[in-house]
């Protein structure tokens, strides 16, 4: 097939790892016969240094007029970078924002998985993290308190502020069935996490995933709090397959599970809309801090390709052709520098390479 690619390398070492993927994909590309065509576009606070605004009318464009989007990182140091002194709405995260909602990418996927060859990493007690897990967390992003209205006000001589969590039935059913599809692929089971008992907006969750669950009789649907799910997750993460939440509440627990994984470098993510267009990009930041050095893990951004190769271009054979040349990179004892194990016995038997080779191992394992 010929696929038009556009990426958006951003910030910190998000040109790095995008190239990595690049490389990859176009290894795919000459293996399997296909072509694609990438075309880099500005973002985040790259494209405030050059055009002065997070995200252009001609980044959206060229992103919309694209079969799927590949992304790297957005932002900086919160407290050096002069992109912080911008008012919120004009800082790199505006872009990531507005990009979500301009291309409607309602439907984030945000695989949490431990790799066998990776459980030294994993933070859990040892009788937790031998279970192993493979969850997928279905976050809702274009709605709830990321686009309610906000404002702050003076009232009575002090500062106001107020957010507002708003969701509509259809924007509920849309992620809930994109779950429920995604459940019939895996183990069957649905985890729907809200704060029903003291929300609206979690009860009406809740009354419309039950509705959506009634069209997928094979498929488990169960309901938890979310304070509790952030505590089952770390106590039992492998009883989860499906977790299905509203946008900040898979904010936060997407992060809290890429961490029991013991690596967010190697967590892929999709953002998806009601057509094969996606957005992909891998679940960690900008990490300014490693930028520069050639030593970022670039397979979470691999992993991001894959997804973008099964989702976007239906190439489940190519996908998982990558998912298994990482795992041979693994199990041939590379390791970028975040997934080194802690043990030093451990660690003289891996091999610690840098951003480009772990890229050019994992190609050439295809
Ligand atoms: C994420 C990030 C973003 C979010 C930030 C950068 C706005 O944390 O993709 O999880 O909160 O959605
Ligand atoms: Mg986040």
């Amino acid at each position: 097939m010929q696929a038009n690619i556009v990426c958006i390398p951003g910030d910190g070492i998000g040109p790095e790892i995008v190239a990595e993927a690049k490389k990859v994909l176009n290894k795919v590309a000459a293996v399997y016969g296909h072509e694609f065509n990438f075309e880099d576009v500005l973002m985040g606070g790259a494209s405030i240094d050059a055009y002065g605004i997070p995200l252009t009318d001609e980044t959206i464009a060229k992103a919309k007029a694209a079969d799927a989007v590949l992304m790297g990182s957005i932002g900086g140091d919160a407290k050096t970078s002069p992109w912080y002194k911008l008012e919120p709405s004009k800082r790199p995260e505006a872009g990531l924002l507005g990009i979500r909602k301009a291309l409607n990418l309602f439907a984030n996927l945000r695989p949490a998985i431990l790799y066998e060859e990776l459980s030294a990493a994993c933070p859990l007690k040892t009788e937790i993290s031998e279970k192993g897990f493979d969850m997928m967390i279905m976050r809702e992003l274009t709605g709830g308190l990321y686009f309610g209205e906000r404002k702050t006000f003076e009232e009575n001589g002090e500062k106001k502020a107020i957010d507002t969590l708003t969701y509509s039935e259809s924007e509920i059913r849309r992620i809930a069935i994109k779950a429920f599809d995604i459940a019939m692929k895996r183990r069957k089971k649905v985890t729907s996490v809200d704060k029903a008992n003291v929300l609206d907006s979690s009860r009406l969750w809740r009354s419309v995933t039950e509705e959506v669950a009634k069209d997928y009789p094979e498929v488990t649907l169960e309901h938890m709090l979310v304070d509790n799910a952030a505590m089952q997750l770390v106590k039992d993460p492998a009883q989860f397959d499906v977790i299905l939440t509203e946008n900040m509440f898979g904010d936060i627990l997407s992060d809290e599970a890429s961490m029991v994984t013991g690596s967010i470098g190697m967590l892929a993510s999709a953002s998806l809309n009601d057509t094969k267009f996606g957005l992909y990009e891998p679940s960690g930041g900008s990490a300014p801090d490693i930028a520069g050095k050639g030593i970022a893990n670039p397979i979470a951004t691999i992993l991001s390709a894959a997804m973008m190769l099964r989702f976007s271009f239906d190439l489940d054979k190519e996908a998982d052709a990558i998912e298994k040349a990482v795992k041979k990179a693994l199990k041939s004892g590379y390791r970028t520098i975040d997934i080194m194990p802690q043990d030093e016995d451990e660690r003289a038997s891996v091999k610690q390479i840098g951003t480009a080779r772990m890229g050019d191992i994992i190609a050439s394992n295809i």
